[in-house]
């Protein structure tokens, strides 16, 4: 989705901001553009395609300003061309605008605006902010240094949707104001200059100082200062928070790929995530949750609720938490539960995952819960992300940066950190066997050793890329943990190969989707439950008779079948299996994609952080 940059200082702002534009890369956007103002007056430079296309652009290397804005546009109003590109500026060419989000009541506004006179040269949202900020200038009483912030303010009272905006004026060259709104923004402070990003990778290089903007607060921010004022122009202080992220784990470390790199440091993001929350022999410790276990006892009920693969992360908990705890657990997509009528009250939990913590739709689902009185718990990557302002409580997967939009690093550690919450939870409910919860975590343990061996031996998963890249349709095939393991295979394929796959419960393959197994077909099966072998066997049985080609994922030994392919997997407790028959499934969707000549880190019309609904 769109990317937001911003810099003032002494530097010249234009290559940082295309740098931070470059780290943006990853979030998906089809135009790009940057503005600076140099004598009083604003440039703006911008076009459709790549960043490296607006890199080149006549006359971008003349632009020496040391304030500037900078934008990804990820196309929603009009298609992508250099006059929707942003920066969008007013007709007087005082403000110039960048625009993350989508103003719902544009129409109107365009509306007003023009009755008022004023022309656009865009078909999208945005271009109404930059008007109606000068409209409000103009009709604004006040003659002080304030007034272009009032104008800001009043031109924000006016829209409907989401937005993160940053604003720079020919008349104020010396500030950037923002605001936000149910989108990110984030001021990186830093020896008298200050950067604006819509994601901490963007400015990561030159700060670990973050201010996280709140909904409906303002910043003015200068060379040397960042100034804080609430939704009624009151001003305040606000905490700064050190992010301890890497600058080199954003970037590729001499990986073809974001992906394949993420997908090696998958090791090192389970052990981080573990950390020091458990050893044997001791409870588990989650400081930051305070729940006490009276309030534990009376949960009768969880949700856990996601988009995409953090959802498919929140179905690989669940049986952990049925088993350990003996609560009820439902999983759902946010963006359902939002619009439904879920029964929730103060003795239901609603956990929340989110590697970004920015999905528009899992925090409107989260919004719902805390409005009907449940405690809620966000479980994400970022911290400081909106979800974890919005939630009760928040625990974190030390993944690092996760810059490739197919998500791998983050699903095995959120997969981590909820088996380790539900293991929390089950020894404050004293609800399971010693025995079960130490033999878990002896094998949570072991899960980085046992990742590594994984990804030391990817020559068969590349031979069988190779074999099966030109196909058009794949089946996953599971039951239980493997189904759900199916799933996120079947959606990572999807994403990057754009081969159509679809995962099914093994045993409901003969209720419909036989039909479509014909000779030649891919089925791939994931067999780790040692209570199901004969059953999944059987159903890939079934399709083999009808011609498919098969490759099967497994740490059981099998007796001698047909399968053309099968890949074996080192041993864990049935209830973790998922964290180790995704890898193959992660590298199958890679190769093939590779094999394909695709660009694997930014697929076709995703977006890394869907901070839209
Ligand atoms: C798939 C993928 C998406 C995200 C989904 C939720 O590889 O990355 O399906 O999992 O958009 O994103 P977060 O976790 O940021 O809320």
């Amino acid at each position: 989705m769109c990317g937001i940059v911003g810099y003032i200082g002494e530097k010249k702002a234009q290559p940082i901001l295309i740098n931070g534009l470059l780290a943006l890369e990853y979030r998906g956007y089809d135009s790009a553009g940057i503005a600076t103002i140099e004598d009083n007056k604003i440039q703006v430079k911008k076009d459709k395609g790549r960043v490296n296309n607006l890199y080149n652009l006549e006359g971008i290397q003349d632009l020496n300003g040391t304030i500037g804005i900078a934008h990804t546009r990820w196309a929603t109003h009009g298609k992508p061309s250099m006059e929707n590109a942003h920066p969008h500026m007013d007709n007087s060419n005082t403000f110039a605008v960048v625009h993350n989000g989508i103003i719902e009541n544009y129409h109107e506004l365009r509306d007003f605006l023009m009755q008022n006179g004023y022309t656009f040269l865009s078909e999208t949202d945005t271009e109404v902010i930059p008007n109606l900020i000068h409209y409000h200038f103009e009709h604004n009483v006040l003659e002080n240094n304030d007034k272009f912030l009032y104008a800001v303010k009043s031109a924000v009272n006016q829209l409907k949707g989401s937005y993160a905006i940053e604003v720079i004026s020919s008349l104020y060259p010396d500030r950037i104001v923002v605001v936000r709104k149910d989108s990110p923004l984030v001021i990186g402070k830093s020896n008298g200059e200050n950067y604006i990003a819509s994601d901490i990778p963007a400015i990561l290089p030159y700060t670990k100082d973050f201010y996280f903007l709140d909904d409906n607060e303002f910043a003015v921010i200068y060379q040397n200062k960042t100034e804080f004022y609430d939704a009624s122009l009151v001003k305040h202080n606000k905490a700064i928070k050190n992010i301890d992220w890497d600058a080199n784990a954003a970037g590729k470390d001499g990986f073809e790929d974001y992906m394949l790199k993420e997908i090696f440091e998958q090791p090192t993001a389970i052990r981080e995530t573990v950390g020091s929350r458990f050893h044997l022999g001791e409870k588990c410790t989650f400081e930051d949750l305070n729940l006490s276990k009276e309030y534990l006892q009376n949960i009768h009920r969880i949700y856990i609720v996601a988009c995409g693969t953090a959802m498919n992360a929140g179905l690989v908990g669940k049986p952990v938490f049925e088993k350990l705890c003996k609560i009820p657990v439902e999983v759902n997509i946010a963006s359902e539960f939002r619009y439904q009528d879920p029964l929730i009250d103060e003795n239901t939990l609603c956990i929340y995952i989110s590697q970004s913590g920015e999905t528009a739709d899992t925090i409107a689902a989260l919004k719902l819960a805390k409005a009907k009185n449940a405690k809620t718990i966000a479980i994400s990557n970022v911290i400081g992300s909106s979800i974890t302002r919005e939630a009760d409580y928040s625990i974190y997967t030390h993944a690092g940066p996760e810059i490739a939009v197919a998500s791998t690093k983050a699903y095995t550690s959120q997969v981590v950190l909820v088996t380790m919450l539900a293991i929390y939870f089950a020894e404050q409910l004293d609800r399971c066997d010693t025995n079960t919860i130490e033999e878990l975590k002896e094998n949570i343990l072991d899960l980085p050793t046992k990742v590594e061996t994984l990804l030391q031996n990817v020559n068969e998963i590349k031979r069988f890329a190779k074999k099966v890249y030109t196909q058009k349709d794949m089946f996953f095939l599971g039951r239980g943990n493997d189904y759900s393991v199916a799933l996120e295979g079947s959606l990572k394929l999807k994403e990057i190969s754009y081969i159509h796959s679809e995962a099914y419960a093994a045993g409901e393959l003969k209720h419909g989707p036989i039909a479509l197994i014909e000779n030649g077909v891919t089925v791939i099966g994931i067999i780790t439950n040692p209570d199901l072998v004969e059953k999944s066997i059987s159903n890939l049985q079934e399709v083999i008779t009808r011609g498919a080609r098969t490759l099967v994922i497994t740490n059981q030994s099998l007796p001698n079948t047909h399968f053309d392919f099968v890949i074996n997997i080192p041993e864990t407790h049935p209830l973790l299996s998922p964290i180790l028959s995704i890898i193959p499934l992660q590298l199958l969707a890679y190769y093939i994609s590779k094999n394909k000549g695709l660009d694997v880190d930014k697929p076709r019309n995703l977006a890394k952080s869907v901070t839209v609904e």
